[in-house]
């Protein structure tokens, strides 16, 4: 019988589905370049009796993730169900079996991943991770291996999918927020709870894994300032394409001194800037190394072939670690345990650069005095600034509050914040304001 490598696919939904997909095309590729073939054995779900594509054996089928873990002739499992929770169990129980695993699930990462990747030091497996972070761009492999010798200064990117693909759409075809979202979860780029997409919190988990891996510092995903592109409104992108801007989805993990300046927000990038080419789906990663400069990756950030193709990948690096009995050369985290220290966060009132502000104001006599006053209290000096609303084809149409949108030159956020608490106790100021950070 035919040697081959037994996989226990935890999870066949989006990603799931899409590795039978590419094992399947491409099994004599792989088992050119492997020297034996790869054989799923088992697969777990939530419910056998889904209707599932035809690339789904049923015989294989369980919903007892255990089995897969306790069965001697699986030695890799591929983690893609999802969650934090039960992941982490089924991980946990895998590597204590000591079988080699592959996650694509970047939440279980950034939550338990300090406790699962030293556990699986101890237990000497690997546990492996590329299509957590930019699905199909192999940003981990480029960090953990390729920039093994490099001081890293700064990572930016566009690492959501969904968030980029909403607003490219917003942007180009004044879909509606909804209706974007909607197509980006028919399209399976979308987790299965989509707040963790539009709020910014799967960008979180994705920085704090790159930073950790750039850096050598364990960081809190639940420290990092996040905010998502939920609190947009359409008004916003009109306003910054009149502005000359284009409005991304943006994660920062940069040295600033002794602490990281972690940060994941939308942001007003110029409109000829290169992030501001990355259109749908797709995802950058722009990494800035002290002596090799900057280096940008792009590519399809979500989605079943992507997203597969970097857990494959994964799974053929391991089935090359079995053939010659090399498994824990490169650490998961791209440096030793012992190397590793506990991260400092810059306080985002630190956060220094220009700004877009957009107030909401009765429209009245004094009140961009008072604005502007506060502002220039506060050190925050104003670059740009227009009043949009009150006429309409040269005809006063009600006396409904009024746009006013600024541009500042480049400030602190804390004096901004601090104008702008004075700001809205004004009694003309009708909504809370938006503060959207640029990025040059
Ligand atoms: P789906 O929701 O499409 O699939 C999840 C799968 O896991 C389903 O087959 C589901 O079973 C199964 N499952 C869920 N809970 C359990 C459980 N308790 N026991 C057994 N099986 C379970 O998710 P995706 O494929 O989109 O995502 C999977 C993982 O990959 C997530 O961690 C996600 O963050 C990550 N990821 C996704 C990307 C994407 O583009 N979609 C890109 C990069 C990473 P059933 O089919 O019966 O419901
Ligand atoms: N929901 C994620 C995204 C999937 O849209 O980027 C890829 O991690």
């Amino acid at each position: 019988m035919t040697k081959s490598i037994g996989i226990g696919l935890v999870g066949c939904g989006i990603v799931g589905t899409g590795l039978l997909q590419q094992l399947k095309e491409n099994a004599s590729a792989i088992e050119g370049r492997l020297g034996v073939p790869l054989d799923v054995r088992r697969i777990a779900v939530r419910d056998v009796t889904t209707v599932r594509s035809d690339l789904v054996p049923r015989d294989k089928l369980t919903t007892d993730p255990m089995e897969l873990v306790n069965d001697p002739d699986i030695q890799v499992i591929v983690e893609v169900m999802g969650g934090v929770e039960r992941a982490y169990e089924v991980v946990r129980a895998a590597i204590l079996a000591g079988k080699h695993v592959v996650t694509a699930n970047k939440a279980l990462l950034a939550e338990r991943g300090a406790e699962i990747w030293n556990l699986a030091e101890e237990q000497g497996v690997d546990l492996y991770y590329e299509a957590a972070v930019a699905g199909g761009i192999p940003i981990i492999r480029v960090l953990r291996e390729a920039l093994a010798s490099e001081r890293i200064l700064a990572i930016r990117g566009i690492v959501n999918g969904t968030s980029n693909y909403i607003l490219s759409r917003m942007t180009e075809e004044g879909l509606s927020f909804d209706v974007a979202l909607a197509e980006a979860q028919a399209a399976g780029y979308a987790e299965a709870d989509p707040t963790l997409d539009v709020g910014g919190g799967d960008a979180c988990h994705k920085i704090a894994i790159l930073a950790t891996l750039a850096f050598g510092q364990r960081v809190p995903a639940d420290q990092i300032p996040t905010e998502g592109i939920d609190r947009l409104s359409p008004v916003d992108i009109t306003f910054a394409r009149r502005l000359g801007f284009i409005i991304k989805p943006l994660a920062v993990a940069r040295v600033a001194g002794d602490a990281l300046d972690l940060r994941v927000h939308p942001a007003l990038v110029p409109i000829e800037a290169t992030l501001a080419t990355v259109h749908g789906a797709l995802n950058a990663v722009a990494i800035e190394g002290a002596l090799l400069g900057p280096v940008l990756m792009s590519g399809p950030g979500a989605g079943a072939g992507p997203t597969a193709t970097s857990v494959a990948g994964d799974v053929l690096d391991i089935a090359r670690n079995l053939e010659c009995r090399a498994h824990s050369r490169v650490p998961a985290r791209g440096f030793r345990r012992v190397a590793l220290s506990d991260a400092k966060l810059r306080d985002i009132g630190d956060h220094r650069g220009r700004f877009y502000l957009r107030l909401t104001v009765d429209d009245r006599p004094g009140v961009l005095g008072a604005v502007t006053s506060a502002l220039g209290d506060n050190d925050v000096s104003i670059e740009q600034m227009f009043q949009e609303g009150g006429w309409q084809r040269g005809k006063r149409s009600d006396t409904g509050p009024v746009s006013v949108v600024l541009l500042t030159h480049r400030a602190t956020e804390r004096n901004v914040r601090a104008a702008l608490a004075v700001i809205e106790r004004h009694d003309a100021i009708v909504a809370p304001t938006q503060l959207l950070r640029i990025e040059e």
